[in-house]
């Protein structure tokens, strides 16, 4: 962790690695978002999840279920009933909420066996060995629109190793949020209540504590500002004014005015996500959309082999670390 926010910090501007956001004050500041009327994502996509549940389920077809990310697992219960896998395998990199999560859903669920394996799933190489995977087909599932934290190059990058480690004979869906006016988006990402920045800021005193931080977090403002040229939301907190802090055994200046980029959103159209699929080994098979068409759940199928060129992109292939299971 010292490495990555030491690297962050060196970068111009300043960006540092959006999981950082997650501890527990951040991952409950994140369900407080999720509720704010200007974020509408959560729910209009679990909405999508609900009422077409019994459609998504018959075009997955059968198979095993994996979540990448799972987090609190509360999106995937109309599938699991709709689709009854063989086993639900949620992949998180939190072991206290994948143990919620599981410990929920089985109960919830008690005809589907759930098998939580603790990782991060964008280092996951291949599912470990287990009886109830033995020969099954596998079928990721990403809702959230979680693929937006990633830069397109590094998406492209995760979408790959998705298609290695579900294999040939499998399917993705994933949920995908689209452009759309750029005020609805500013808000969605800088909510009255204040509760996305209160998210953003909470970084800093995570870093305080984990690092040895002497951030004052009143000393930075928060913004989320549309960037068009690039489809995406930036979000940063901004120095107010010149000031020094220490972190990680170093000492950092910040200029007034000075960000600190906490996470980027990108949004894909359908056309866009279509194209970054199929340069990772995908096609999209079909497509589901909100009536507004605000965002997508996206069918992936693995489609015709890549270019050569286009497998560069694929390098980031990493060993099972089955060590992390
Ligand atoms: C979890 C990455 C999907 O980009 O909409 C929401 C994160 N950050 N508000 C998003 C987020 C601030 C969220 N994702």
């Amino acid at each position: 962790m010292v490495r990555l926010v030491t690297a962050g910090m060196e970068r111009q501007p300043r960006q540092l690695p959006a999981w950082l956001l997650y501890d527990a004050e951040g991952s409950r500041l994140f369900e407080a978002i999720c509720a704010q009327p200007e974020y509408s994502l959560t729910r209009v996509e679990t909405s999508l999840l609900e009422t077409r549940a019994a459609e998504l389920a018959a075009a997955l077809g059968a198979g095993v279920l994996v979540e990448f990310g799972a987090g609190n697992a509360r999106k995937v219960g109309p599938l699991l009933e709709a689709l009854r896998p063989p086993a639900y395998v949620p992949l998180d990199i939190s072991a206290d909420h994948l143990q919620a999560a599981c410990e929920a859903l089985q109960a919830r669920h008690p005809r589907v066996p759930v098998l939580g394996i603790c990782c991060d799933y964008s280092a996951l190489g291949q599912l470990p060995a287990h009886p109830l995977l033995d020969g099954q087909r596998l079928l990721g599932f990403y809702p959230g629109s979680s693929l937006g934290n990633f830069s397109p190059e590094q998406a492209q990058t995760l979408l790959g190793q998705f298609r290695r480690l579900l294999g040939p004979g499998s399917a993705l869906l994933i949920g995908i949020d689209q452009p759309k006016a750029p005020e609805r988006l500013e808000a969605a990402y800088d909510d009255a209540a204040g509760v996305s920045a209160a998210f953003a800021r909470n970084l800093l005193v995570r870093l305080n504590r984990d690092l040895g931080g002497t951030f004052v977090p009143e000393a930075f403002r928060y913004r989320a500002r549309w960037e068009p040229a690039a489809s995406r939301i930036a979000m940063a907190l901004v120095s107010s004014r010149d000031q020094e802090v220490q972190l990680a055994g170093r000492r950092w200046q910040f200029r007034a005015g000075e960000e600190l980029i906490t996470e980027y959103s990108v949004k894909y159209s359908p056309e866009a996500f279509t194209a970054l699929a199929a340069a990772s080994g995908w096609r999209t098979a079909r497509r589901w959309s909100d009536p507004a068409d605000d965002l997508s759940l996206h069918l992936l199928v693995p489609g015709p082999p890549l270019q050569a060129g286009a497998q560069a992109a694929d390098s980031g292939c990493t060993a099972p670390e089955q060590g992390e299971v």
